[in-house]
């Protein structure tokens, strides 16, 4: 591998993947491929944008002709996917962009680099295409059973490149993640949303009774495990990315408060999501066993340092809290509040 095609790379997840690959992998050639939605940022590029091995392509992976031509024009040997819608609230007001970047960008993706002889595609997925469980935790060959229209589309694309492989003996592989949290995120997951808005003294809307549980796991973790599937990953296999440490969202609010220095009367609880799964828990049994991958960071640290980095930060989600985000915000939130 020499050139790496990194489609989403301006997004939360990706944008870390990018800027420790280009670090980290002097000899390889990093090209990210992304559309720039609401979620696109290029400001999550900045500290990479001098580096001699990054290059940067504005594109949609649904186009055919942009996929190919910026295959072709790069060389690239593999290619890893973490363009998508990634929200669930806006997955359940407006679910079309899902389908069309979920499923039908990752059909292009494949079908492009087959037809271009590019075995290689690494797939970042979601635990959440599990469904929720009240019990114990999903293993890989546990069933799909999505319950919003992203979970539902994540597993439509997760279900194309399984075909892919099969059918044509493409090098896939799959990672399904956790909860993800750290610098960099859009402020509408809950994590920089409540941070963000704490710094404020806004309200925090806590949907429901606040007992869904969650599986919190650091951005550096991610990427590392996916970097370790990607050089390591057996073809056509699936591996669960798990932080390894549940909290129910009120008692991950709390201490997210205690850590600003907030107080807790800022928790408002309002209307749930519908369809809210009450919980996500995956074992890490399988990529431990057979790739010798574990998380490295401690729940409380990560959530530290990432609530110092909003503080220190405004430049960054500032510029992003106007516009397109307000209407968002009254869209999802104003009822609920004003409910509330
Ligand atoms: P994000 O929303 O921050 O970023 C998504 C990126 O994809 C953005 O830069 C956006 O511009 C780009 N994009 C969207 N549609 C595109 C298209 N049609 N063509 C090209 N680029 C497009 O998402 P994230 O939180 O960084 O998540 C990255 C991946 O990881 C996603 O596939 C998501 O499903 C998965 N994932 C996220 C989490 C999490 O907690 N955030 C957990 C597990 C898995
Ligand atoms: P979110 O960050 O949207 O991730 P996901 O739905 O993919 O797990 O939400 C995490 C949890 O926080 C989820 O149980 C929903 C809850 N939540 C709230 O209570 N209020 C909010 O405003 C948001 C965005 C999420």
């Amino acid at each position: 591998m020499k050139n790496i095609l990194v489609t989403g790379g301006a997004g939360f997840i990706g944008s870390a993947f990018v800027r420790r690959a280009v670090q980290k992998y002097p000899n390889y050639r990093i090209v990210v491929l992304d559309k720039l939605t609401y979620a696109g940022n290029m400001d999550n590029l900045l500290p990479v944008q001098n580096a001699p091995n990054y290059r940067f392509e504005r594109g949609d992976i649904t186009h055919r002709e942009t996929v190919e031509r910026v295959l072709q024009a790069h060389q690239i040997d593999a290619i890893v996917n973490f363009a998508a819608e990634s929200h669930v609230d806006r997955s359940i007001l407006d679910p079309d962009a899902f389908i069309n970047t979920d499923v039908v960008g990752v059909y292009t993706l494949l079908d492009t680099a087959r037809q271009l002889g590019i075995q290689r595609l690494h797939h970042v997925s979601t635990d959440e295409v599990y469904g929720s469980i009240e019990q114990g935790f999903f293993r890989e060959g546990d069933p799909l059973l999505p319950n919003s229209p992203y979970a539902a589309s994540k597993a439509g694309g997760e279900m194309m490149l399984r075909a892919y492989q099969v059918t044509y003996g493409m090098h896939t592989t799959v990672t399904r993640g956790s909860n993800t949290f750290g610098p960099y995120q859009y402020p509408e997951k809950v994590v920089p949303f409540f941070i963000t808005e704490a710094l404020e003294d806004h309200p925090l809307p806590m949907y429901g009774d606040g007992m869904q549980v969650r599986d919190w796991l650091y951005v550096d973790d991610h990427c590392d495990a996916i970097d370790t599937v990607l050089h390591q990953g057996a073809p056509g296999t699936i591996y669960n990315i798990g932080g390894e440490h549940e909290m129910h969202n009120i008692d991950m609010t709390r201490f997210m408060l205690k850590t600003l220095g907030k107080p807790e009367s800022l928790i408002h609880y309002v209307a749930d999501r519908p369809g809210h799964d009450l919980r996500y828990a995956l074992t890490n049994d399988k990529i431990r066993a057979e790739l010798g991958w574990t998380p490295q960071h401690s729940f409380e640290r990560a959530m530290e340092a990432t609530v110092r980095w909003y503080q220190q930060n405004e430049w960054w989600w500032r510029k992003i809290k106007t516009g397109e985000y307000l209407d968002y915000y009254k869209r999802q939130y104003a009822a609920r509040l004003a409910e509330a």
